[in-house]
């Protein structure tokens, strides 16, 4: 049975918000956390909390070097904790996920290394770029499925004749997770080359004329790619276009390059807390730590 008292949730500097939320669905308690940065710009961490022989989950996502570095010391900080699990919601470093060229590091592989930690009992990261990175981790290590969420979310806003799209073929599997247990058509974009300097990129099976689209992909980063894929739709004679993601990073110009290229609304989960996460994963991620 599941009681409650027995966890401490330790929020990561990336991560409170999320943090905060799961241990709400628990109805458990979160330790305070110091986070500063020495004057040559090392990071200090510190939990303000006796962790002593209990239960701790460590929530923390990868988005910059520094939350590495921080989730590194935290787990260092509850050394005396007597279980502990991890959770990272966004597992940065994830989209090197192999050697591209000759010499280069498989990011990927290297921060896996690093959480190889016999002190852990399981991690938990939430759809993680390419799940064959999972054999890097040596640990009990589960990739959780936020497109129920997202598929969710999408039939309660009640859009007419919704299209979901993928922009590529990696967003593919995603794409087919958030409109199939709602019944809503889906496919992905193919690009095809027609010139040195000039690309066509269309639905591969399905007609988007007068639809609503929903274009879902796993990370934005740069929106380059929503940018790219939403011009090409509104060019086929979609109506509204939308955007979701599990993973919002929206780097530089991210928005104001997808809102220019005609998407009227963005989405995103709370893996990485933006203006636009919409959707929380904190329940799911609470169910799992139940179990
Ligand atoms: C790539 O494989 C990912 O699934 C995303 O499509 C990509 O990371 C998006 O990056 P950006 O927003 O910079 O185009």
């Amino acid at each position: 049975m599941w009681v409650r008292e027995k966890m401490k949730i330790i929020p990561g500097m990336s991560s409170q918000l999320m943090a905060v939320r799961i241990a709400s669905e628990l109805d458990c308690n979160v330790s305070l956390c110091e986070f500063k940065k020495f004057p040559d710009g090392e990071s200090y961490t510190r939990v303000l909390d006796d962790i002593k022989d209990e239960e701790v989950t460590i929530v923390q996502s990868i988005i910059t070097d520094s939350d590495l570095i921080c989730l590194l010391q935290l787990i260092d900080a509850v050394e005396e904790a007597h279980e502990k699990t991890v959770v990272i919601p966004y597992l940065g470093y994830a989209r090197q996920d192999k050697k591209f060229k000759p010499g280069e590091a498989i990011s990927a592989r290297a921060v896996a290394r690093c959480l190889c930690l016999d002190t852990i009992k399981r991690i938990y990261v939430v759809n993680v770029h390419n799940n064959a990175i999972l054999q890097y981790f040596d640990k009990d290590t589960k990739d959780l499925d936020a497109s129920l969420s997202i598929g969710d979310y999408i039939a309660k806003k009640e859009i007419t004749r919704p299209v979901i799209i993928g922009p590529d073929a990696g967003a593919k599997e995603l794409a087919k997770a958030v409109a199939t247990p709602h019944g809503f058509d889906y496919d992905v974009l193919e690009k095809r080359r027609i010139s040195g300097e000039e690309v066509e990129i269309t639905p591969r099976a399905l007609s988007v004329e007068g639809k609503n689209v929903i274009i879902v992909d796993d990370i934005i980063s740069t929106g380059g790619t929503i940018a790219e894929a939403a011009t090409m739709l509104k060019a086929q004679g979609a109506a509204d276009i939308q955007v979701t993601c599990i993973h919002g990073l929206f780097v530089q110009n991210a928005t104001l390059r997808m809102f220019k290229a005609g998407v009227k609304e963005i989405i995103a989960t709370d893996t990485i807390e933006s203006a636009f996460s919409s959707i929380s994963i904190a329940k799911m991620v609470a169910e799992e730590l139940k179990r």
